[in-house]
């Protein structure tokens, strides 16, 4: 099942997306012992995670029971500029009482590829023991070509259906990616787009309501079967729906 909820702007959309992640934690957390958050990088969550650091959400959020993960990672050292988890460190982890074991970073300092299966025995690991093997809520973002995570369209990650964790060379950008798969993100209870701006608009329509291209529209291959599927958008995003 899935839903789309227009937000005026991109500040009402990053309000939005914090309070979604601020009640699905409380909710997790009364059943069970640990709250699993899967970020994803880019621009656009910068505001959103910098939001949930403000003391008012943050103050609602049982932090040393979260443990957040990476939908993706680009190929670089942890203090790279370009890199995912410096920009969500910058924007959050470092204002919130997150202990550091909690903060489960992919590791793109090594090969990719080995930085791949490291980040999947890590994962396996954790939802061996926890949250019923599934990740409570899996943040996403929509490139203007329909990508999300770093699963690229018509690359061959979009074909993989047993491993959680992988690594590729995107010819588009020529630059090396570690990515969740299909696989590991449709386990997710709760999967959040959160889309802004008006680049992204025609895509945005055709991965809603267009006819399907799962091939070169990878966004629409996130369809949890056992979870929820949620679209937060802003109106310049939402321009062409
Ligand atoms: C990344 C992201 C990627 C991103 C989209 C949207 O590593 O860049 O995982 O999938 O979410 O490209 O990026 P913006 O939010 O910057 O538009």
């Amino acid at each position: 099942m899935s839903t789309v909820r227009i937000l005026p702007d991109a500040a009402a959309l990053a309000e939005s997306a914090a309070l979604r992640i601020v009640n699905q934690a409380q909710a997790a957390l009364a059943e069970r012992d640990v709250f699993s958050l899967v970020l994803s990088g880019g621009s656009t969550p910068r505001t959103l995670y910098a939001r949930l650091a403000q003391k008012d959400l943050a103050g609602r959020v049982d932090w040393p029971r979260v443990h957040v993960f990476w939908g993706d990672e680009r190929a670089v050292p942890p203090d790279d500029a370009d890199s995912n988890y410096r920009m969500a460190k910058e924007a959050l982890l470092d204002h919130v009482p997150i202990p550091p074991d909690n903060v489960h970073r992919i590791p793109a300092e090594m090969p990719p590829e080995a930085a791949a299966a490291d980040y999947e025995g890590t994962l396996r690991a954790f939802f061996a023991k926890h949250c019923g093997g599934r990740f409570d809520m899996v943040l996403l973002g929509m490139g203007d070509d329909g990508h999300t995570a770093s699963l690229f369209p018509s690359t061959d990650v979009l074909q993989e259906g047993r491993r959680w964790v992988v690594a590729h060379h995107v010819e588009k950008l020529d630059a090396w990616r570690i990515t969740l798969t299909l696989v590991a993100i449709n386990r997710a209870r709760l999967a959040v787009f959160i889309v802004s701006g008006s680049g992204k608009a025609a895509r945005l329509r055709e991965v809603l309501y267009g006819p399907e291209h799962m091939q070169t529209l990878p966004a629409q291959m996130i369809r949890p079967p056992e979870g929820r599927l949620l679209w937060l958008v802003d109106e310049a995003a939402a321009g062409s729906l």
